[in-house]
């Protein structure tokens, strides 16, 4: 059942599609996830090659963001081509997201930018990545380059995203332990191959090393971005699922303080919370559930949830007291018609979150392209728009001219 939309949403409400640099851009050479998908032996599916080619489309792109009627665009900035190597900075890189932020401008979208999205530079990743205690300082150091550069064109701004993204997939997956396993054959791989005793990655380096440094690192970029030119908003996006408890005893206020709880506790510093939902994980007085035999799965393996986004939305504003933004929310699916019916259901939440006076400012939807969706290669569609993966053109579907109208017409 869809719901027929019925709130305006503030005339300022952010309506938008994100994107991420690696899973776009192509020939992010220098990056950790580029080493990673080319050695042997390799958790990823495919390489990333050549992407969509929006390092060189970025203008088309952009252009038909707006067409259809968006008025925000996130993006991510890749450190590896602003710092290929540790301090040799690329002023070239760093004109190329100019004109990226000058293209947004130019077609009315307000853009907001990730710092990091998961990828940081081989050479980061070979010295340890986030594990290593001076970690933090060493982004903190590119987001004063950035910003420097950038941040006259910045409308909003992330340090991270999904920081928490491990755990969650723990959960989401329970074959994550022969994952990690194959995981460590993989980063000995990169380690070798950078000459290095290391590697260690945002997604399966050790997080419990990891995540304290990616706070601490959160917070001097938050600082740098604050102290750099131009005036906006500034978030962290956190991977926020539904956890519903289930019985007597159930374990989900545990679970939720566990997945999300020292970014929460981050982001009641900042602007603005980034909820990025795609479904629901249930948990029971012994953790976890595995999913219903009659559950409806996505093309990737979870719950098929829109409901998800009303209540993760209402769990970080309860838990942080800040605005939110939807910063993701999509899914996987080779049936438009469910993207939109899905679309539908999770719009009918924020207006619901909305119409109880909670605050939220904008709706940005993960994806605007068919695009490089991490180990699973090319094999998943999050987009409103499929792109050829020989000749990249670009083809909008259904459902991208009906998130289109309802942001145009600005009806949750
Ligand atoms: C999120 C990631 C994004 C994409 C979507 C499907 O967790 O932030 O890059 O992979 O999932």
């Amino acid at each position: 059942m869809t719901t027929p939309p019925s709130t305006r949403a503030p005339p300022n409400f952010l309506w938008g599609t994100a994107t991420a640099g690696h899973q776009i851009e192509g020939s992010n050479v220098n990056s950790d996830f580029w080493l990673a998908e080319n050695v042997k032996p390799t958790l990823f599916r495919e390489p990333s090659g050549d992407a969509c080619d929006s390092y060189n489309r970025f203008a088309d792109d952009i252009a038909l963001a707006a067409r259809l009627g968006f008025n925000c665009h996130r993006f991510g900035i890749e450190w590896s081509r602003i710092e290929p190597e540790p301090g040799m900075i690329s002023h070239a890189a760093l004109d190329h997201y100019k004109r990226v932020l000058e293209e947004c401008h130019r077609h009315g979208l307000a853009p907001m930018v990730t710092l990091s999205h998961w990828s940081v530079p081989r050479w980061f990743a070979a010295r340890g990545g986030f594990e290593q205690s001076d970690s933090p300082e060493i982004f903190a150091r590119f987001a004063e380059t950035a910003v420097n550069h950038l941040g006259d064109g910045m409308a909003y701004a992330t340090t991270f995203n999904e920081a928490n993204i491990q755990r969650v997939l723990s959960l989401l997956f329970p074959n994550h332990v022969a994952v990690r396993r194959a995981a460590s054959a993989m980063l000995a791989a990169c380690a070798q191959a950078s000459g290095s005793d290391t590697f260690s990655n945002v997604l399966f380096g050790e997080i419990d090393k990891i995540e304290p440094n990616m706070v601490k690192a959160h917070h001097l970029a938050s600082a740098a971005l604050k102290a750099g030119p131009g005036s906006f908003p500034i978030g962290v996006t956190i991977s926020m699922q539904e956890i519903e408890g289930v019985g007597p005893g159930h374990q989900a206020a545990q679970v939720a303080a566990d997945l999300y709880g020292p970014w929460l506790e981050a982001a009641k510093s900042a602007d603005f919370v980034g909820v990025q939902t795609y479904t629901r994980i249930r948990v029971g007085a012994d953790g976890p559930l595995p999913l219903p035999a009659d559950a409806v799965k996505t093309d990737a393996g979870y719950e098929f949830r829109p409901e998800a986004l009303e209540a993760t939305i209402r769990y970080a504003i309860a838990m942080t007291g800040k605005p939110v933004i939807v910063t993701e929310n999509g899914l996987a699916t080779t049936d438009d018609p469910a993207r939109i019916s899905f679309i539908d259901e999770a719009l009918a939440g924020v207006a619901r979150c909305r119409a109880d006076g909670l605050d939220v400012r904008g709706y940005v939807h993960w994806s605007l392209l068919d695009n490089f969706e991490w180990t699973s290669g090319y094999s998943q569609q999050f987009g409103l728009v499929a792109v050829d993966r020989t000749t990249f053109k670009r083809t909008a579907k259904p459902s991208a001219a009906y998130l289109g109208q309802r942001a145009r017409a600005n009806l949750l």
